[in-house]
């Protein structure tokens, strides 16, 4: 426990790949919607598109989107998929990164577990087909719009322990220049 609030969430704040099969609830989706829109955005563009996939069909087809990275996809409740329309901004790959940081700190904070699945430059689990392709064709979105990440979300069956301030890499903040 640290002593600000915002920061203690930001420490409870873990990767889950392993849900009950309970319900996401919807007032808990719409939140995480919510906080991925709220997001700053690089001019103000606002360059992402999201999907929101709860089609159990379909996310058991997108946990094919990795080689093996994606499994989580096939017990998930639901799934965000986050995109970049690569028209309206450069830096759509860090428009999208905060959406999905922001989502998925907002699941965790109501007790949703989540986890961050790489799309961009990664591959399917099908010989020679980038990740982005096979979720393409899934998700059948056209060719500006490109593939970031996919948020998985479910209710947790495990309770990862969440980090602590002990455990934080303080040796990585340098003062004035990197070499002292
Ligand atoms: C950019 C990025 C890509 C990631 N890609 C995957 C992924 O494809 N599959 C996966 O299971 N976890 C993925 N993760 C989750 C990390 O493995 C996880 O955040 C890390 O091991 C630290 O664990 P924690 O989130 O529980 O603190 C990714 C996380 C980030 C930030």
């Amino acid at each position: 426990m640290s002593e600000n609030r915002l920061l203690d969430i930001m420490l409870a704040r873990r990767s889950v790949r392993e849900y009950s099969g309970e319900k996401v609830p919807m007032e808990s989706l719409n939140l995480i919607i919510e906080a991925g829109l709220a997001a700053p955005s690089s001019r103000g563009r606002k360059s992402f598109e999201l999907i929101v996939i709860r089609d159990r069909q379909t996310l058991i087809s997108l946990s094919g989107c990795r080689k093996g990275a994606a499994r989580m996809l096939a017990g998930a409740d639901a799934a965000i998929a986050v995109l970049g329309d690569e028209e309206k901004s450069d830096v759509w790959t860090e428009d999208c990164s905060i959406v999905m940081a922001s989502m998925h700190l907002m699941a965790s904070s109501l007790g949703v577990g989540s986890c961050w699945i790489q799309g961009r430059l990664r591959e399917a689990l099908i010989p020679d087909t980038t990740a982005e392709d096979y979720v393409r064709g899934i998700l059948k979105f056209p060719s500006n719009l490109r593939l970031e990440a996919i948020l998985s979300l479910g209710m947790p069956m495990e309770e990862p322990a969440p980090h602590s301030l002990e455990e934080l890499c303080f040796d990585k903040v340098h003062i004035n220049t990197y070499l002292s």
